[in-house]
């Protein structure tokens, strides 16, 4: 890897500003492999060295890629306009400057998020053509009716009379009113306008997984995870829905089912 300025190394790593940086080395707070570096100018191997501010060792990867269990009551957004921000529930630790989430969950809606510094991934994610699927698990309000399979797998038509691509969705085994869903798009409120328009309500909403990485059994509402390179590659897979429902039904049915709100 190219060798970079030790303050652009951090900078670009850190929540710390340039100013920051340079009061911090002038501190005697900035370790470079070991040694106290005052001068932030030397220049860095982002590879080979070790970078600690203020006892923390920076990581050498350029972007964060961070998995979030998000919990009901916070918004998908680096505003607070509308509620407090997910970004809020990112450890300070965890914290770089240009984070947001890739990708959208109501503020009632629970389950994985991904937030992350890196514009390109978060737009091959985005991206309408990206197709990436999207599994949810659903609990509704009257029970799950089996011709809910054909209408979703031959593509909803919304009440506003958008068309939606086609879907799939499964009973969850042994429970009447819970249901995975997987999409392979994003519209506004998509799961909550599929179910009304075949007369259903969704009660509450749990996002499972992206592409191939599911929320871990480990991860708690309101906590993150660091991703390592081959998590975020995992997004680009498509995992087989029904092996999906067998293997995960019992496991985040549990959850849906114990988490009153
Ligand atoms: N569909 C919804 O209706 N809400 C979400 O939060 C995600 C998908």
């Amino acid at each position: 890897m190219p060798q970079i300025r030790l303050d652009k190394f951090i900078s670009e790593r850190t929540e710390y500003s340039r100013s920051q940086i340079k009061q911090l080395a002038a501190a005697g707070k900035i370790l470079l492999n070991g040694q106290i570096t005052r001068k932030t100018d030397v220049k860095t191997d982002p590879e080979s060295d070790t970078v600690e501010v203020c006892g923390e060792v920076v990581r050498s990867e350029k972007y964060r890629y961070i998995l979030l269990n998000k919990p009901a009551g916070y918004v998908s957004s680096t505003e607070e306009k509308d509620g407090p921000s997910v970004l809020g529930l990112v450890p300070p630790g965890m914290r770089t400057k240009g984070l947001f989430p890739a990708g959208r969950l109501d503020k009632d809606s629970l389950g994985a998020l991904l937030i992350t510094d890196d514009g390109e991934l978060a737009h091959r994610i985005l991206s309408p053509r990206s197709h990436i699927p999207k599994i949810y698990i659903v609990k509704l309000d009257r029970p799950f009716e089996n011709n809910y399979i054909n209408k979703f797998e031959s593509g909803i038509v919304l009440a506003d009379g958008e068309a939606c691509l086609p879907a799939l969705v499964r009973p969850v085994e042994n429970s009447e009113k819970l249901a995975f869903i997987q999409l392979h798009e994003g519209k506004y409120h998509q799961v909550k306008r599929m179910f009304a328009s075949v007369e259903n309500h969704v009660e509450q909403l749990m996002r499972v997984s992206l592409g191939g990485l599911v929320l871990p059994e480990k991860l708690a509402f309101g906590e993150c995870m660091g991703l390592l390179h081959k998590d975020v590659e995992n997004l680009f897979e498509t995992p087989d829905f029904d092996d999906f429902c067998a293997e995960f039904s019992g496991f985040f049915s549990a959850i849906l089912i114990n988490n009153q709100l």
